[in-house]
């Protein structure tokens, strides 16, 4: 069955999306903090999805929640409509498809940019004693444009090349969902243009992909659905246009002015 999606740039008929990741009542609290507050929300497989929110909403805790860094105080996190994998290991949650990057990122800085790539996060998978993880890792530093750099170690890189290196050890091993937390932040507006296009081409060839990002201009021209966190809850969900012009979301955290995206 087809349906018509329509983008800020096109008209384009996708297939009909099944839901590959839900959240249900997802919870996290930090002694009487409600980081991540009951929040229901899902996603499409081979969406581009949007997280925003102003600093301390709970989207980087609700990331650690989804890849198994922290343990839901309460709530699930359905993938496939069926496997509830909420408190499983960031190891096992890889190994089902999930992968992210990281607010700050931490390499390894004496291995060079190929040896962070292959130096898995699932290090008990059948995927890492694979012969085949080098090409994949050699695959995404060729797609995250850093394989002529692949014998730096990685204390010689400059922070946009570590950004990206990120992106390619979470892309090593060819997730299903990718979560990339604040992918942009601290680039120039060359690099932020690179991480972008490989974004989309990620996206294109069928990975799901949420991202959580401050620099909205970019954000919103490159998503198609945007979920707003405000406070640890869900405040608002729905097109960027949508987003922009939700008064909520607005006061919130857009502020009062209306928020230009084009
Ligand atoms: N391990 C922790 N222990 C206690 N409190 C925490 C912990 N991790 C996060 N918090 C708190 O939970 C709230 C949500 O934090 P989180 O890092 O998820 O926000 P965020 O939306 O990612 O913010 P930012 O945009 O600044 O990255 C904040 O008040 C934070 O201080
Ligand atoms: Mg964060």
């Amino acid at each position: 069955m087809f349906m018509t999606v329509s983008t800020s740039e096109k008209q384009v008929t996708k297939p009909e999306r099944s839901v590959i990741i839900e959240t249900q009542n997802l919870s996290k609290h930090f002694e009487g903090l409600k980081a991540v507050d009951e929040v229901n929300f899902k996603i499409n497989a081979g969406e581009l999805v949007g997280i925003i929110g102003p600093n301390g909403a709970g989207k980087t805790t609700l990331f650690n929640l989804m890849t198994g860094f922290l343990k839901p105080t309460l709530g699930r996190i359905i993938l496939d409509n069926k496997k509830n994998i909420a408190g499983s290991s960031p190891h096992k949650i890889a190994n089902l498809g999930i992968t992210r990057t990281f607010q700050l990122v931490r390499p390894f800085k004496l291995l060079n940019a190929l040896e962070n790539t292959t130096v898995p996060h699932i290090p008990k998978s059948k995927l890492a004693r694979s012969s085949t993880l080098k090409n994949k890792a050699t695959w995404s530093l060729i797609t995250v444009d850093l394989a002529e750099k692949k014998n730096y170690p990685a204390f010689i890189l400059p922070h946009g090349d570590l950004k990206r290196l990120d992106f390619a050890r979470a892309m090593a091993v060819q997730p299903r969902v990718l979560l990339l937390d604040e992918p942009f932040a601290g680039l120039s507006v060359e690099e932020s243009f690179r991480v972008e296009r490989v974004i989309r081409e990620a996206n294109e060839k069928g990975m799901t992909i949420i991202i959580v990002e401050h620099k909205l201009k970019i954000l919103m021209r490159l998503v198609e659905r945007v979920l707003v966190l405000h406070q640890g809850q869900l405040i608002g969900e729905g097109t960027p246009k949508e987003i922009a012009n939700n008064p909520e979301v607005i006061t919130a955290y857009l502020g009062t002015e209306a928020f230009d995206f084009e």
